[in-house]
């Protein structure tokens, strides 16, 4: 018998390296790793090359935008972009226009996706006006709900119940809404303004609520917040820009929310993050047009990560500072475990056949160009690995700079008999 896809390759994931040898792939998940390369249709043989064969990266808070905020970026232009970056799974922000907090609004984003994401997907709900909508959104394929600083004074007792179902994700922007303040202030008076304070409080208001819902805090940009949603149970992911982002302007290129903090902040969270506590990388891609980030005074926060965050990522393993199983750790099985999806972020039999191929190196300036967001400031430009291919579901979606036009994406929450989304054990952790 032929195999579907073979990828061959050093494998590794965030249980270290394998050693050289084949991923064989049927019917979108792994079959089976044996170390030479079986008869196939698709063979992608990498070994003796340098690559690494791991499980694809999965980005757990991403604006895809679509729907009436097409212009910004939409399901195709952001997950080609993903696909570019070794990503295979994004979950998508409710925050768009409409709202994802009707099952219309809701069925509607549902629907673009699958017709258009090239990787794997699902999507938050937003805040409902009331618990019944809330449970109506609840049983539909979602990841899990998002909570905004606003929800916190419009939705209170909504927030509130949602967090009192144990069976959900709540992911948590943390900032009170107090923090929110007009668009003209500067970047540098929007750091006092909105000040980790801010951060600190809304994780203790959650952490008062007594929630059994899993709480994630997404975002967090300081070390205090970090360690007070440790202490309560939750789960926390940092960006790109708040870990490494230290040299910044008033320049609407970064103005983002939460707020860049002072270099000592970055460092101390840089410091948290090699300690091992912090659950995931996301990179809170919020792509805006050129016109929203080029005019101070209608300046639009947000940066645009998509196609360029693993790669500028991964220069921290070139530097030494983090393993190479603890990266793999934050760009795919802790984000998989955050999700509480089982058979995501590992290679072996019966996971979901989603494998990006990379090569460490060379040093070397990106220029992205899938995504619709393409004002690049220079700290996204580093890059330390080249992404060779990007497989989901078995099927080769990126090769070598290329899109394929293959897609094999799912929502692995609609996947017949939930096979992959199986609560985590202990075990799990490095
Ligand atoms: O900077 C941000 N931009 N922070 C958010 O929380 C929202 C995001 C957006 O949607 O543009
Ligand atoms: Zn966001």
């Amino acid at each position: 018998m032929r195999a579907e896809t073979v990828v061959c390759g050093t494998l590794v994931d965030y249980r270290g390296v394998h050693g050289e040898g084949c991923v064989v792939v049927e019917d979108g998940v792994i079959a089976g790793i044996t170390s030479r390369p079986p008869s196939a249709v698709n063979l992608l043989d990498h070994r003796g090359r340098g690559a690494y064969v791991a499980p694809g990266f999965i980005d757990l808070h991403v604006h895809l935008r679509g729907l009436r905020l097409s212009y910004k970026e939409d399901e195709y232009s952001g997950t080609a972009a993903a696909a570019a970056s070794g990503i295979a799974m994004v979950v998508d922000m409710p925050n768009t226009v409409p709202r994802l907090a009707t099952v219309e609004a809701l069925s509607e984003k549902l629907q673009a996706l699958e017709r258009y994401s090239l990787v794997d997907y699902s999507v938050y709900a937003g805040i409902p006006g009331d618990i019944e909508e809330a449970s109506r959104l609840a049983s539909m394929p979602i990841a899990g709900f998002k909570v905004y600083p606003g929800d916190l004074l419009d939705r209170f007792s909504v927030v509130r119940g949602i967090l009192g179902s144990s069976d959900t994700l709540v992911v948590v922007h943390p900032e009170l809404p107090e923090a929110e303040k007009p668009l003209v202030e500067s970047n540098s008076s929007r750091t006092l303004h909105r000040g980790c304070h801010w951060e600190i409080a809304a994780v203790e208001l959650i952490a008062s609520l007594q929630p059994r819902a899993r709480v994630h805090i997404t975002h967090v940009s300081c070390p205090s917040t970090l360690e007070r949603a440790r202490s309560a149970g939750f789960t926390v992911d940092v960006t790109p820009h708040h870990l490494l982002l230290q040299e910044w302007s008033e320049d609407c290129l970064f103005r983002v929310n939460p707020p860049l903090r002072s270099p000592h902040y970055s460092m101390l969270l840089l410091e948290k993050l090699l300690g091992g506590t912090v659950d995931a990388f996301a990179s809170d891609h919020a792509p805006h047009a050129v016109w929203e980030k080029s005019e101070p005074l209608t300046c639009r926060p947000g940066i645009p990560w998509l196609e360029a965050w693993p790669q500028m990522l991964y220069c921290l393993v070139v530097a030494k500072a983090l393993r190479l199983d603890e990266y793999l750790w934050l760009v795919s099985r802790g984000p998989a475990r955050i999700l509480g999806l089982s058979g995501y972020g590992v290679l072996e039999p019966g996971a979901r056949a989603n494998i990006t191929v990379f090569k460490p190196g060379p040093d070397r300036v990106l220029a992205p160009g899938l995504s619709k967001a393409r004002y690049i400031p220079y700290f996204m430009e580093r890059s330390c690995m080249e992404v060779l291919a990007t497989i989901v579901g078995g099927a080769v979606v990126y090769r070598e700079g290329v899109l394929t036009g293959e897609t094999g994406a799912v929502n692995p929450l609609s996947w017949p008999g939930g096979a992959h989304w199986r609560p985590y054990h202990e075990k799990d952790s490095p």
